[in-house]
């Protein structure tokens, strides 16, 4: 007897996943993605400060970066592939061990931004960031996006952000989304 045709990806319960700079729109967009798909909304550092009892900030100044990140990937792999969204935090795409954890979540989307656009965003932003608390600040974004660049662009879909607010990003998301998952 045959066996049932399997489900298409897009049938199976899969996280839509926001990676990108501090800067990029990943939360704000994240969760007007969210409001548009009926999805729920995650994000991974507001997880982290939840699970450990302490701001990102504070996290990054007691135990340090190397043990932000181990706490990091721990935390991706202890979630299910849901049909969620999840905004992740900038550096996720640094640990090789992240991604094989991402592509078992689900689909992962690049918020592509400038430079110029991410420190415009990020001279607004209330949020603080740790890797970025020193004078030059702006430089040091630069260099850290040189850096990741290449590791972003694994993504499954890349969406630019420059000229987008909050709502149409979010509806070019959805859009390249539904592109990739009914082809
Ligand atoms: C980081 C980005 C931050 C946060 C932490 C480290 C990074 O999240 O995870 O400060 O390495 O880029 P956002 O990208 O949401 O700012």
């Amino acid at each position: 007897m045959a066996g049932a045709e399997p489900l298409p990806f897009s049938f199976m319960d899969h996280c839509w996943i926001l990676i990108g700079m501090m800067g990029a729109g990943k939360s704000s967009v994240g969760r007007a993605l969210a409001d548009l798909s009926g999805r729920p909304f995650w994000d991974t550092d507001q997880m982290l400060q939840i699970k450990l009892g302490r701001s990102i900030s504070q996290i990054f100044q007691v135990y340090g970066e190397d043990a932000f990140r181990d706490h990091e990937t721990c935390l991706l792999k202890s979630l299910t592939a849901e049909s969620a969204v999840l905004s992740t935090g900038g550096g996720i795409v640094l640990r090789e061990a992240n991604w094989s954890e991402l592509a078992r979540l689900g689909t992962t989307i690049y918020l592509r931004a400038k430079p110029d656009t991410l420190i415009e965003r990020l001279e607004s932003s209330k949020k603080k960031r740790p890797l970025l608390l020193v004078d030059d600040w702006q430089n040091r974004l630069k260099a850290l996006l040189e850096l990741r660049e290449p590791l972003y662009l694994q993504a499954d879909i890349v969406v630019d952000m420059d000229d987008e607010n909050v709502n149409s990003a979010a509806e070019a998301v959805l859009n390249a989304i539904r592109k990739v998952e009914s082809d």
